[in-house]
Parts: structure tokens; C-alpha cells; sequence
């Protein structure tokens, strides 16, 4: 059998076709275009995830015996808004999980709401890009729209209901909107009631591993795969990378270097940080995780390369970049504002360090190295909450990148595994199918039979040493910046 994974990231929709063993037998991908219709804002067309979803799926299947399709599946961009009229038309263009408009909201709902009563409700307090502050910013932005809302979903679910008619979601992504109880696995009617909209708008919830029906008689015919195909519910794109990498049970560790970058710690049982500061999601497999995201990771490297070196070679570019640990130029990877852990919508990318000798390839070092930085933050709020990491997986278009790899396993001081494959979210995908489909008996036997560790990089005492010293000063940098982009922010224009 084949199961197919459908990876619904920001700058494209990637696709990967699996055998029942597990191997990756064709990967597809898809751009679609992202919208920064203000500063501080992303968005992006709904119709072009599924048209572009279509195509792919068409691709990806091309010289295959479609009867022996079994499943499909997702890893999907959380948070994002989509909303729906009673005729299932979107009435606006998503508002993605990197949007950054709704600070008011998130005011409104962290200290006139109160963060104790959100974190007790949801687990979580408001940032700018979760869902239902979205919602809110609608309601007093567009009422006109606000009130044709018929159906609320995130990226993934639009899919899910597009193949098959049925207004779904996952307990992973749910856990992203704000207006789900973590710990209960359900919806929150405190929540419903503070963002004004009913639980009839919101989607049935499954687990991710659960089949949430067939495919639509219509799609079915279009791509010519059986009626019979399952469509599992799928995951938010990091716990569906956490399944991909085998990240599940208790303290595992994966870390994704996609668009956005996270540390994700899956746990066998439910717990919230204090201080709020990483996210208390459902996981995939059932169980709970907690996650520090941090908007830019990836896309600082591919800002600074495409957008201001104008160059596509990357690794080019990295060959030149000699000497770890000594670099005297840092950079703060905050081209969208930052979530995990400053919160602050308001702070931006800065270089600092700069001398007449900085040449261009520190420069590129310290793009690399300011997102390890960043994902250190989010790493030492997990080791104040007393949870040790020794090693992680990793995953994303940056985990391509060897050096990248090495600066992270120096910088975080653990230990990195590589697994065989860096689709993440999309083998994940994939995987939550074949549970869906009976191939295996539940998401922890998938990842043990199908993921393996073909590579370990280890921290080097001496650079690790360095980097210490390098991350004491990163962490200055910020707090010194902070009234600045307040300064700079939007709301001061
Ligand atoms: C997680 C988050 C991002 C998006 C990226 O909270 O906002 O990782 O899911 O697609």
C-alpha cells in the first residue's frame, strides 16, 4: 500500500508518496505565493493550498498503481485563520501563523482577560499569531466579514474538508488557536464566548492518527485514486515532524529549522510552563508536548542569501565560514517579530558587531548562528522548568545544511541525530495515515519500525565553551533593543 503525506508549509505545499515499509518512494513540491500585505502582516490564498495540493498529488502519483492507495494524511502551518461563508467560500485571505497585527488583541486577552485565566482555559496565553485573537481582530476590523463567518478552520483542515466534505480538526493544531483546552482535549466554551463565536463554527475534533472519512466522490475521480482512500486528520506541522523523526514518548526532542524554528519536547503527560513561555500542545501520538517557536529561522538564512546577497548558492556561501565560536558580528533573527520567548511583535532583525574587517562570510555566520542562539532561549526555558535535554532530532530545509547542524549541536550543547530523511512533517504525514489505515497498531510502533538515526554530531567541549560565552552576549542584546523596536514598531508610525 501507499500512504501519502501532505506537508502544508508557508512557501510551499510539500508532498511524499510511502510504501507500507516506510520507504520514501517520491517527493513533490508546490510554491504557492505568501502575501506581506502590511508590515507585520502574512497572508495567503486558501484556493492556492488546494490547487496547488491538487496538483501535486497528481505529480506525486503519476506512474503508480493508484489502487494501491491506502491513506493520506497532513502536517499543516498552525494557527491560521481561515474562515468560510455558508457557501464555503473563503471570505478573506488567511492570516498566517507569522502575523503579527494583532497585538491589541493579545493585549486585550493577556491583561485585561488575564494570562491565568487563558493559561487555565487553553494551557497557553495569547501571541500574535495564534488563532483566536484573529478572530478578535476581525470582529472589530471587519464586522461585515466577522458576521458571514460560517466555519473557522486552520490551513490543514481547509484541505481536509476540500477532499472530503468533512469539517475536521486535530488535537495538535486545535491546541494553537487558543480556544482549545489542552489538557481535556476539547473545545473551550469560556474561550468561544470571549472571541464572540460559537462552538457550531468550530470543527469536530479527532486525533490525529484518526481516519475523518473518504475521499469525495469528485476529488476521487480528479486524481483517480479509489473512492475508498482514507484521510486521516493529520497534525499541526510540528507534531507532525516530531512523528517523522520519531519524537514521541517522554523528553524527546526534535527541533525544526523550517520558515519558523522550534524546539519541540514531547511528554507523556500534560503540564504548562509558568511562565507560559513555551506552548502546551496535544501531540500526535496522543500524549502532550511543550514548544518554543521562533518565527524566522530558516527564512533569515534565505532572506539574507536570496534577498539581500542575491544568491541561491547556499552552501557556496557556507564554505567560507572557517572559524566556529570566534565571530564578532551577532544577529537578532527577528524579521517577523519574535514568539518564543520574548513575545514581542514589535522586535526586528539587527546586526551588531560589525568593524571594518567583518567580511561577508561573518555575516552569514552570524545569521546561522543568531537562529541557534534564538533556539537556545527556548531550549533554557525547558532546563528551567527542569527538563534535560541531551539530544535532539532535527529536521527542515535548514537541517540540509552541515554546518548549520554542527553550530546548533555547539550552541545548544546537545547532542544532534540525523535521521535518513528531513521531510518531517511530511513523512509524519504520511505515517499518521498508515496508523489511520490499521498498517501499524498506534504512532509510537509507526516511528519505531520506519525511522532510523543514520547520523550523530556531537558538541566539541572546547567550541561548546566558546559558544557559552558567545550566547552570555546574544543574550544582552535584546533587552538593550527592546524599547528601540518599540520605537520602530508600527503602532509608533
Ligand atoms: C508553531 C508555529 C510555526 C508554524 C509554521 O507554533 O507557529 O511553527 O506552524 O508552519
Amino acid at each position: 500500500m501507499y500512504y501519502i503525506g501532505i506537508d502544508l508549509g508557508t512557501s510551499a505545499v510539500k508532498l511524499l508518496l510511502m510504501n507500507e515499509m516506510g520507504g520514501i518512494e517520491a517527493v513533490v513540491s508546490k510554491e504557492y505565493p505568501l502575501f506581506f500585505p502590511e508590515p507585520g502582516w502574512s497572508e495567503q490564498n486558501p484556493e492556492d493550498w488546494y490547487s496547488q495540493s491538487m496538483e501535486g498529488l497528481k505529480e506525486l502519483t503519476s506512474g503508480i498503481d493508484k489502487s494501491q492507495i491506502g491513506g493520506i494524511s497532513f502536517g499543516g502551518q498552525m494557527h491560521g485563520l481561515v474562515v468560510l461563508d455558508k457557501e464555503d467560500k473563503v471570505i478573506r485571505p488567511a492570516i498566517l501563523w507569522n502575523d503579527g497585527r494583532t497585538y491589541k488583541e493579545c493585549d486585550y486577552l493577556n491583561n485585561e482577560i488575564g494570562k491565568d485565566k487563558l493559561s487555565t482555559y487553553t494551557a497557553n496565553i495569547a501571541f500574535t499569531g495564534f488563532t483566536a485573537p484573529k478572530l478578535l481582530w476581525m470582529k472589530a476590523n471587519e464586522p461585515e466579514k466577522f458576521a458571514r463567518i460560517e466555519k473557522i478552520m486552520l490551513p490543514k483542515d481547509y484541505l481536509a474538508y476540500k477532499l472530503t466534505g468533512v469539517h475536521c480538526t486535530d488535537v495538535s493544531d486545535a491546541s494553537g488557536m487558543l480556544l482549545f483546552d489542552v489538557k481535556n482535549r476539547c473545545w473551550s466554551k469560556e474561550m468561544c464566548e470571549i472571541c464572540g463565536v460559537s462552538m457550531d463554527q468550530l470543527a469536530d475534533i479527532y486525533e490525529s492518527y484518526e481516519s475523518v472519512g473518504e475521499l469525495l466522490p469528485e476529488v476521487a475521480e480528479e486524481l483517480g485514486f479509489p473512492k475508498t482512500v482514507k484521510v486521516a486528520a493529520g497534525a499541526g506541522d510540528n507534531a507532525a515532524a516530531a512523528v517523522g523523526t520519531g519524537t514521541v514518548g517522554d523528553g524527546n526532542c526534535n527541533i525544526s529549522l523550517g520558515t519558523s524554528g522550534t524546539v519541540f519536547i514531547a511528554s507523556k503527560s500534560f503540564g504548562v510552563d509558568k511562565f507560559n513561555a513555551l506552548h502546551s500542545f496535544a501531540h500526535a501520538d496522543g500524549s502532550y508536548h511543550l514548544m518554543g517557536c521562533m518565527l524566522s529561522a530558516a527564512s533569515c538564512n534565505k532572506w539574507w542569501m536570496e534577498d539581500i546577497l542575491q544568491t541561491k548558492a547556499f552552501s557556496k556561501e557556507q564554505q567560507d565560514i572557517e572559524t566556529l565560536g570566534e565571530n564578532h558580528v551577532f544577529f537578532l533573527p527577528y524579521l517577523m517579530g519574535e514568539r518564543s520567548p520574548h513575545n514581542d511583535p514589535d522586535a526586528r532583525g539587527t546586526f551588531i558587531g560589525m568593524s571594518m574587517d567583518t567580511k561577508r562570510s561573518d555575516m552569514t555566520q552570524a545569521v546561522l548562528e543568531g537562529v541557534a542562539f534564538a533556539l537556545r532561549d527556548s531550549l533554557e526555558v525547558a532546563k528551567s522548568l527542569g527538563i534535560q535535554i541531551e539530544r535532539t532530532k532535527i529536521c527542515g530545509g535548514g537541517a540540509k545544511s552541515p554546518l548549520w547542524k554542527k553550530i546548533i549541536a555547539n550552541v545548544l550543547n546537545i547532542k544532534v541525530d540525523v535521521i535518513e530523511s528531513e521531510e518531517g512533517p511530511a513523512l509524519g504525514g504520511a505515517m499518521l495515515a498508515a496508523v489511520a489505515c490499521g498498517e501499524f497498531k498506534n504512532v509510537e510502533e509507526a516511528a519505531q519500525k520506519i525511522v532510523k538515526v543514520v547520523d550523530t554530531i556531537e558538541p566539541e567541549p572546547e567550541l561548546a565553551a566558546k559558544y557559552e560565552k558567545k550566547y552570555q552576549v546574544f543574550k544582552e542584546i535584546y533587552p538593550q533593543c527592546k524599547s528601540i523596536f518599540k520605537l520602530l514598531s508600527v503602532s509608533n508610525r
